[in-house]
């Protein structure tokens, strides 16, 4: 099965509070706190690059899996806020860690990102061609925010996560996927930022009600079909670990699979939205909290812009 060898995170040092937007903008954290959950989140400063946080993430994943940068056959990045457009955030990456002359590059697929990588990872290891693999879900993505977007600049942070997966005989590993997408709602989500946009018109523009009653639809969607795959049902599930964009959001795909509390994931208050490292940093925080036990299953779901949303089965260990 294909399975984690090592997981890591890192998030930057910076923390802006709730309490700190009301300086320069017109919102408070009694309000940002019931829409949304998020209590703080970290800002990386201008000159720490995606690549920055992403190597941080690797160099701890590495070093659980107990292999070095030479021992990666491939590189896949997932991030939506990429230090340039080409050359990729897994090109910069393999430079900076000193992988060697191996494959690498990025898929933007926005939240669920890491969870695409996953997949794809998955494939190219199922043909036999590589043996290890490293994945990252990473965003510098607050470097895009117009600060002046009250309903947006309040909700997202930045972060890293890495997994070195390996395809070996373990019972351990990954059970099941589900992937979907839909790009005909990609205007309700967006990073203009690219060819369609004048230089200076950078922004992230939301329209947050319509990606919020999406994502419930989606998210419960992406959990109940990876369980049929997975020939499971939700009491099955040890850990629901939720993307973390909105606490009602992950309140709503709890309900949809009549979980309790307890078995639910949540660490929103301390990042925010981090897109596409929110749910390697979520499974970095369970196993530095000591909640991880092996053979646990746990469910990883997620949603966003694109729209894109999928799911995942890990047995843990
Ligand atoms: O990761 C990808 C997926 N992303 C998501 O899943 C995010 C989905 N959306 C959401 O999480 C929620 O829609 C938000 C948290 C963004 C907003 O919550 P909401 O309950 O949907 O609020 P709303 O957008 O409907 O806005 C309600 C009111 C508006 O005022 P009016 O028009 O009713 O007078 C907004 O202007 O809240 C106002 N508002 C704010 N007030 C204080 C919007 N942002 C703020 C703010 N502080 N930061």
């Amino acid at each position: 099965m294909v399975r984690i060898l090592g997981l890591g995170a890192y998030a930057p040092e910076g923390v802006l509070r709730n309490d700190d937007f009301t300086r320069f903008m017109d919102t408070d954290d009694e309000w940002i706190t019931s829409r949304s959950g998020i209590k703080s989140r970290r800002i990386a400063p201008a000159n720490v690059l995606t690549s920055d946080l992403a190597l941080e993430a690797s160099r701890m994943a590495l070093d659980r899996a107990g292999l070095s940068p030479r021992d990666l056959d491939m590189i896949i990045v997932a991030t939506s806020s990429p230090d340039t457009l080409t050359p990729s955030t897994a090109c910069v990456l393999s430079a900076k860690l000193g992988a060697g002359r191996i494959p690498c590059f990025d898929i933007s697929a926005a939240c669920p990102g890491f969870l695409y990588a996953l997949e794809v990872a998955r494939g190219l290891l199922r043909t036999g061609s590589y043996r290890y693999i490293l994945i990252v879900g990473v965003e510098s993505g607050t470097k895009f925010i117009d600060w002046h977007d009250r309903g947006t600049a309040v909700l997202f942070g930045d972060g890293a996560g890495a997994a070195v997966l390996t395809e070996d005989e373990s019972r351990y590993g990954v059970l099941a996927t589900y992937l979907k997408g839909d790009g005909r709602l990609g205007d309700l989500l967006k990073i203009e930022v690219g060819t369609a946009y004048p230089p200076g018109s950078w922004g992230v523009r939301m329209k947050g009600r319509e990606v919020f009653r999406n994502a419930i639809v989606q998210m419960g969607e992406a959990a109940v079909e990876v369980l049929k795959r997975a020939g499971m049902t939700a009491e099955d599930i040890d850990w629901l670990v939720p993307h973390q964009a909105n606490l009602r959001i992950i309140e709503a795909t709890r309900e949809r699979l009549n979980l309790p509390k307890e078995k639910v994931f949540v660490n929103i208050h301390r990042y925010g939205n981090t897109s596409a490292a929110s749910i390697p940093l979520a499974l970095n925080d369970m196993l530095e909290e000591n909640l991880l036990r092996e053979g646990q299953n746990v469910l990883a779901v997620s949603f966003g812009a694109g729209f894109t949303w999928a799911s995942a089965v890990i047995r843990w260990g």
